[in-house]
């Protein structure tokens, strides 16, 4: 087993996210988290770009123990100084210099020739070295340098001291099947490259980052620069827990480990989106919210006979709590059931029945079915069925020019009866035709109304109070219609009044407390 050392560079790669900043004591924050985390480098800044660069690795460099804190700096005296004076507190430090070597660059942004950048490279790693026993060097877009060239300025900086090697794949050009040959090609044509280790720094313009930082390391790069949730310049970079988790599940491919926790992935990921204010896409792998969820009916039976049929990780390896199995119209009453009873429910099989029926209508009219809403299907609906009135139907017109008015039925020891009234509103108009048809007239001490779920389609939950004759009483009722909620609530309350039992339990409890 090879041991890949895990570069973190979310503070200053992944800073440069669009959209993300943060403020010294926020990195520092994070940077205590990586250390948890079991990053072995963490990269803090780029010292000469700001103030509070500076600040941050500084912070950084005295606080954060374990890793070691790098900083960038590019071919020049001035970032050189910086970085080093930035890094001076730190036990472990490292200074990154880069310089760019492809063609492209060379022509438009430096201006320079093929000897030039050579010799400033080679002053740059020699120079860095004053400061600090461990330099890394970055050919800037490495992966669009031509090799010769490459191996040349790998080979003179290695000379010049440097102890890391970094292949960027700056514009994300680069595909596995070559940039992976690259790195052989490096092993095989530099000549001192067993003086240090070969890095590789993948952005995801093509979506390639993961794959090529994988390729990378199948053919001989000891280290990965990365990301937490693949934050970075334009598309991003290689995602650290999709390098980190791969290494782990197809360890019979890679033979090869890291020394990240993975249980503290989701804590980590959690954190930076929090204080990047980047949240993660729902389908990203390994800490996207969906990535341990799962929908299908077929899935699910599968999940609850034996979770490898459609589980290649542990969530609890990534410390999350468990897999889900999400409860939507595609799900199974054996799903459905055993969710059921983690919530604690204890059913017969007649009341699952009866419970799942009212499943499937609400997940047909909305696209996932919570906790809560199972808890409101099941309250509301199981003790229904011994009450005195069940609610059949409802129908209610209302509008600006119209006089509020409802039509309900109600079922009573198998006979149905029907009335009709007027009122302030819909939901006013549904309770006195509840007390028409109830021959109970109570008044409204409380009306609460609200959704149980999130979304328009959310499930609404009313809860009255009611007092009649001296008892008090609360009932609730759910839909996703806000009048049959209101509806079923009253009822519900109306039923427990109705009830010898409540009357005497509610005398008697008041009986003890008043006596
Ligand atoms: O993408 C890149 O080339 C970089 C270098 C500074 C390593 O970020
Ligand atoms: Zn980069």
């Amino acid at each position: 087993m090879r041991r890949i050392t895990i570069f973190d560079t979310t503070l200053r790669d992944g800073e440069q996210c669009p959209g993300a900043s943060l403020t010294p004591p926020q990195k520092l924050e994070i940077a205590r988290q990586l250390a948890r985390l079991g990053v072995d480098v963490i990269e803090g800044g780029f010292p000469i770009a700001s103030p509070g660069d500076r600040e941050a690795v500084k912070m950084i460099a005295q606080q954060v123990k374990g890793p070691t804190i790098a900083a960038l700096a590019r071919s020049l005296q001035a970032d050189i100084d910086a970085a080093a004076a930035a890094l001076a507190p730190a036990k472990k430090k490292r200074i990154h210099v880069f310089l760019a070597t492809s063609p492209i660059h060379r022509k438009f942004k430096l201006r320079k020739a093929q000897a030039e950048i050579l010799r400033q490279a080679v002053w740059a790693v020699a120079y860095a070295k004053k400061y600090a026993k461990d330099v890394e060097f970055s050919p800037e877009d490495a992966s669009r340098t031509e090799p010769e060239f490459l191996y040349q300025v790998l080979e003179e900086v290695i000379r010049a001291g440097a102890t890391t090697v970094n292949i960027p794949d700056t514009v994300g050009f680069a595909i596995p099947d070559q940039f992976g040959p690259l790195i052989k090609g490096i092993t095989e044509n530099v000549a001192n490259i067993e003086d240090a280790v070969i890095s590789v720094h993948c952005h995801n313009d093509l979506g390639l980052s993961v794959p090529n930082s994988l390729a990378a390391i199948a053919n001989g790069a000891g280290q990965v620069e990365c990301t937490v949730n693949g934050i970075g310049e334009r598309a991003g970079n290689a995602s650290l827990e999709e390098i980190v988790m791969t290494l782990k599940i197809r360890k019979d491919y890679f033979q090869a480990t890291t020394g990240i926790d993975t249980t503290q992935i989701i804590k980590t990921s959690k954190l930076v989106s929090a204080l990047t204010g980047i949240s993660v896409q729902p389908n990203k792998a390994i800490v996207g919210g969906n990535a341990f969820r799962h929908e299908s009916g077929i899935h699910q039976d599968g999940m609850l006979k034996h979770r490898a049929t459609y589980e290649i990780m542990r969530p609890q390896d990534v410390g999350l709590g468990g897999s889900q199995l999400v409860l939507g119209k595609l799900s199974g009453r054996h799903a459905f059931a055993k969710r059921l009873g983690a919530l604690g429910f204890r059913l017969s099989k007649s009341d699952v029945d009866r419970a799942f029926e009212r499943f499937k209508v609400l997940a047909d009219k909305k696209k996932e079915v919570f906790d809560e809403d199972l808890t409101a299907i099941v309250e509301d609906e199981l003790p229904a069925a011994q009450e005195t009135y069940k609610l059949v139907y409802v129908h209610t017109t209302s509008g600006s020019d119209t006089v509020p008015t409802a039509t309900i039925r109600l079922a009573k020891e198998g006979k149905e009866v029907q009335d009709a009234a007027c009122g302030d509103g819909p939901v006013d108009a549904c309770y006195k035709t509840i007390d028409r048809l109830t021959h109970v007239s109570p008044e409204l001490v409380d009306y609460a109304l609200q959704a149980v779920t999130k979304g328009k389609d959310a499930l609404g939950e009313v809860v009255v109070k009611l007092r009649y004759q001296g008892v008090e009483v609360a009932g609730r009722g759910a839909s996703t219609d806000i009048i049959e909620a209101s509806a079923k609530a009253y009822l519900s309350a109306v039923n427990k009044l109705v009830s010898s039992s409540t009357r005497r339990a509610y005398l008697s409890r008041r009986q003890a407390l008043h006596p």
